[in-house]
């Protein structure tokens, strides 16, 4: 495959994960916060059926956002592996792999927390509070990704004062 097709999927991968994060994040936010306030005034049947209909197009979203974020990720963390795997950083803190490691398993854990509130046919008791939770996780995920490119990059530009990466033979 030649250089133009390797960085044209590379980047339709990193396209296809930010959307689906902002899929997720704003579908959190606004089956949490904006629905229960449109309807706050409604009667309880009303109420009931216009949350089962959101809570559908949620389930949607969740579930479609969480396998394209789950086969991208693993693509990027192929594309990324030398620079996540190696041990030529300073501290801890500098490593990419370490950053990476905290990413994906936050990202699996609050992927799982996102679908078990769409599982079945009724919600789950306190929805409200999960989301809630799950939204600071997801907003932590976040973080840890903007850490883990951060530290990749600063890595890539220069491991040793004044010399290159490809110049360690990293
Ligand atoms: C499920 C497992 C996941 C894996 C294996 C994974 C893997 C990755 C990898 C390897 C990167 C590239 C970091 C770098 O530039 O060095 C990345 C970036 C990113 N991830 Fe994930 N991720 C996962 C889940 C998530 C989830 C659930 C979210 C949503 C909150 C998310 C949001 C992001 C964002 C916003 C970026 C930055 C994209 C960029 O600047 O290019 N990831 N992820």
């Amino acid at each position: 495959m030649n250089d133009f097709w390797w960085w044209t999927i590379v980047l339709i991968a990193r396209y296809l994960h930010i959307v689906c994060t902002t899929v997720l994040v704003g579908g959190t936010l606004f089956y949490e916060m904006v629905v229960p306030l449109a309807i706050d005034e409604l009667r309880q049947e009303q109420q009931l059926l216009i949350f089962a209909r959101a809570r559908w197009i949620f389930k949607w979203l969740v579930w479609s956002s969480a396998i394209l974020l789950i086969a991208s990720g693993i693509f990027t963390s192929y594309v990324h592996w030398p620079q996540y795997s190696s041990e030529n950083y300073g501290s801890a803190a500098e490593r990419p792999g370490w950053w990476w490691a905290a990413h994906a398993s936050t990202g699996i854990m609050a992927l799982l927390i996102a679908l078990s509130l769409t599982i079945g046919n009724t919600p789950p008791a306190r929805p409200i509070r999960w989301m809630r939770l799950n939204l600071i996780a997801l907003l932590l995920v976040i973080f840890l990704a903007t850490a883990t490119r951060q530290a990749r990059l600063q890595g890539e530009q220069q491991i040793v004062p004044g010399q290159t990466h490809n110049e360690t033979g990293g």
